[in-house]
């Protein structure tokens, strides 16, 4: 199976991924994601050749519709397809320049990047104090490291610290996203890999997560990759972002590129209204989809 160039919100593009912040000298990279194929049941290929790269400090957005292959990227980075009959079968995976395709999921999260699952997760009869706690089973830097962590996530998640006592199963969505995202911080991560946080939220409570994610990203530094079916929001927060469709990433540029460019507008954000499309632009897109074929 040939690996497939991905191109730039400009048009396709050949030559290798060009990714955020590259020749700029400030951002290193911490992810390198190279061409990756996954394969679930020895047959089902899923992944055709995934490239990305995410910057240190970055906040890189992976989108694309149902089954396009986010959560199959997430689970190859994290290394959890094997629970999942799935494995990657060819390409690399690099942290700070390291292969990691080897590490167990607790190997990686001693390096710093683990990743919230689709679907929130919460133990139902915990509390979520003690939801959050779960998160730092692997820390071995002492209690009073772990309470001061603790304190941290409640600043951040206010609304974690009213509800610290209730029982998970009977916390609001949202609070249980929070809850999460908090248990990921537990164990004091470089790089969080957060799979669809928005799903099944309220807009406004979709906005007061991903604000917290960015001032995480801006004031603790941590690096995200984000995976996103809600295009919309997730250019409104990320540096940068890549478009997965059907296992092949079609298009990557700067989310404020990516926010302008009319294929996605129309084809992700939706915009059609009064506004509407020529012909043009989907014939450019179908000729581009074609071109990558
Ligand atoms: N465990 C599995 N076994 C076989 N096929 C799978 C498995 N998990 C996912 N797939 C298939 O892989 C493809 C990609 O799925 P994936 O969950 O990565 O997509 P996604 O982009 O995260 O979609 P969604 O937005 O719906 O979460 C789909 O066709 C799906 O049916
Ligand atoms: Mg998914």
């Amino acid at each position: 199976m040939a690996t497939t160039a991905p191109s730039t919100a400009s048009g396709p593009a050949s030559g290798p991924v060009q990714g955020p912040s590259r020749g700029e000298g400030s951002a290193t990279t911490l992810l390198n994601v190279n061409g990756i194929e996954v394969i679930y049941n020895h047959v089902i290929l899923v992944l055709k050749g995934v490239s990305l790269v995410v910057p240190e400090g970055g906040i890189v957005a992976l989108l694309g519709g149902n089954g396009a292959g986010k959560t199959t990227t997430l689970r190859a980075v994290s290394n959890l397809l094997a629970g999942e009959r799935g494995a990657v079968t060819k390409g690399s995976i690099e942290l700070r320049g390291e292969r990691i395709e080897a590490l167990s999921p607790s190997e990686l999260v001693k390096r710093g990047l683990i990743q919230v699952m689709e679907g929130r997760h919460c133990f139902a009869h915990l509390t979520i104090e003690d939801n959050l706690m779960t998160g730092a089973y692997t820390r071995t830097d002492g209690k009073a490291a772990i309470a001061e962590t603790l304190e941290k996530v409640y600043a951040y998640f206010p609304r974690l610290k009213t509800r610290r006592s209730s029982q998970a199963a009977y916390t609001s969505g949202g609070e249980q996203q929070m809850c999460a995202i908090g248990r990921a911080l537990m164990a004091n991560p470089n790089m969080v890999l957060l799979d669809e946080p928005s799903m099944g939220l309220a807009p406004q409570i979709v906005d007061e997560v991903f604000g917290i994610v960015k001032d995480l990203n801006e004031k603790e530094k941590v690096t995200f990759l984000l995976a996103e079916q809600n295009t919309n929001m997730a250019l409104r927060y990320a540096d940068y972002g890549y478009i997965l469709e059907n296992g092949r990433i079609v298009m990557d540029g700067e989310a404020k590129s990516l926010r302008e460019n009319e294929d996605v507008k129309e084809f992700y954000l939706g915009v059609g209204g009064g506004d509407r499309k020529s012909f043009r632009d989907v014939k450019s897109y179908k000729r581009r989809k074609r071109w990558l074929a």
